[in-house]
């Protein structure tokens, strides 16, 4: 089967080199003429561990194109995923610009039957805003040409995205006609041969699905970090708390690891969208505003737990940041607790020392043309995890790579100044750290 899958960011180029993978003929459109040049060279744009040589191998088995144009290869194909951004707007709701715009392209251009399938999360009765768009445009050109929409949202996760998309749990789909079924059924066919877990539903409920899957994550981990707060005040222990509660078959054991705030491209815009389409058709979503107020309070506990060993003055210390990225094994950074943790500091005077093995160039960047107003000039990017911890006065464990869990203890107290450890991520032993002549604070 032919099919395009239009935007190639996180999750339309992981799904079209899955699709290829699998003996899909796949062309990934995207408007960024600089990333289909460097896909073109077999160049990836992002960090997702083994995609670069994913891609390579399906491009060279002539399986996996790329073009800016979807209006050139449209007549090719039989069905469009659409996997382009729906970033928050001013009031929290999804911008739907980049997804109207597909599906006008698609009106303006079909000779022939499409089905245009949205992966990208998109609220609920967004499926009929993109038929109505297809539709205006056959209008207007004055033609009848059969087409389904369908939803598909992704449940992949960034750093292990091949692995989801190649073996999911699950694979929700939204449809209104057999046709559509069957064109679905026949491409996730080969990912579920074991085991067929493709849960078709109506469409509504496709949609809505994604969105309640992400809240009730974000709700985990803003119910942890708030129940770590007061196992802090009470002398509980939050980890032996998560062990006790996650042995529970009707809790389980995932997600309920307390840090330092949830961040990324999916959960807090996810969250605000849904409070959004609540409030819309007249309805509060206390249990959400609760969660995003904890995540705002745990993005800030980093720098609190630093003032109070610090004697509340950080003017001239130096802050070691290991970890920017929003988690381990991705270079995306949207949203990171890092973010407002190195703000936070820049304007409390500190020098701020931060390593990450992927996600510099992006930091960089970001606080070069968003934070502009900063005094960056305090800020050094580290070689790597030694260089980062130079004269130190401490060290914040932001973000769980596996090259931060078993440094040299020894290496990281000779060169730092100071001797506090916070971490952020609940990744080091107690009792190993204080045994080795470091404060030592974590969460809960
Ligand atoms: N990143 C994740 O882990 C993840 C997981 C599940 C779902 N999602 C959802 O999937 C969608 C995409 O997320 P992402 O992280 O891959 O986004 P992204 O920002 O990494 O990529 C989006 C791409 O779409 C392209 N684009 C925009 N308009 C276009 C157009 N008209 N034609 C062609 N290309 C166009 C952009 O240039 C960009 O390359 C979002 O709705 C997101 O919420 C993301």
């Amino acid at each position: 089967m032919n099919i395009a899958i239009v935007g190639t960011g996180y999750v339309g180029l992981v799904s079209g080199t899955c699709f290829a993978e699998m003996g899909v003929d796949v062309t990934c459109v995207d408007t960024d003429f600089k990333k289909i040049d460097q896909l073109c060279k077999g160049i990836i744009p992002i960090y997702e561990p083994g995609l670069e040589d994913m891609v390579q191998r399906n491009m060279k088995a002539d399986r996996l194109h790329f073009t800016t144009s979807l209006t050139d290869i449209l007549d090719t194909v039989q069905v469009v995923f659409s996997a382009v951004g729906t970033p928050p707007d001013a009031d929290g709701s999804a911008d739907l610009t980049y997804v109207l715009e597909v599906a006008r392209t698609i009106g303006q251009n079909m000779q022939q039957y499409v089905l245009l399938v949205t992966k990208s999360t998109v609220p609920v009765g967004t499926a009929t805003l993109v038929r109505n768009a297809i539709q205006a445009e056959l209008d207007k050109r004055g033609v009848t040409i059969d087409f389904d929409v369908a939803s598909n949202p992704e449940f992949l996760k960034e750093g292990d995205a091949i692995k989801d998309f190649m073996s999911p749990d699950r694979v929700v789909v939204g449809v209104e006609s057999e046709k559509a079924m069957d064109l679905i059924t026949r491409l996730y066919r080969p990912f579920l041969l074991n085991n067929f877990r493709v849960i078709f539903m109506d469409i509504l409920s496709a949609e809505m699905t994604k969105y309640a899957a992400n809240a009730m994550l974000a709700t985990r981990i803003s119910f942890m970090n708030d129940m770590a707060n007061l196992c802090e005040l009470v002398g509980a222990d939050v980890n032996m708390v998560r062990k006790g509660i996650g042995s529970d078959q009707r809790i389980g054991g995932k997600f309920l690891y307390a840090g330092c705030g949830y961040g990324g491209s999916c959960f807090p815009k996810d969250v605000k969208a849904l409070i959004h389409t609540a409030e819309q058709n007249g309805y509060e979503l206390r249990v959400l505003k609760a969660v995003e107020e904890v995540n705002a309070y745990q993005k800030q506990v980093l720098f609190k737990k630093l003032l109070k060993h610090l004697d509340g003055d950080l003017s001239n210390k130096t802050i070691c940041i290991w970890g920017l990225s929003f988690k381990p094994n991705t270079d995306d950074i949207r949203e990171a607790p890092a973010l407002v943790l190195i703000e936070k500091l820049l304007e409390a005077g500190c020098q701020v020392r931060a390593f990450d093995p992927v996600s510099i160039p992006d930091t960089r960047e970001y606080f070069k043309t968003q934070r502009s107003s900063l005094d960056t000039s305090r800020m050094y990017f580290a070689h790597d995890i030694y260089d980062a911890v130079l004269d130190a006065d401490a060290l914040l464990l932001v973000t769980e790579w596996k090259e931060f869990r078993m440094p040299s203890w020894g290496v990281v107290k000779k060169t730092m100044k100071g001797s506090l450890i916070i971490d952020g991520r609940n990744i080091y032993d107690k009792k190993e750290m204080k045994e080795m002549g470091f404060v030592y604070e974590a969460i809960g």
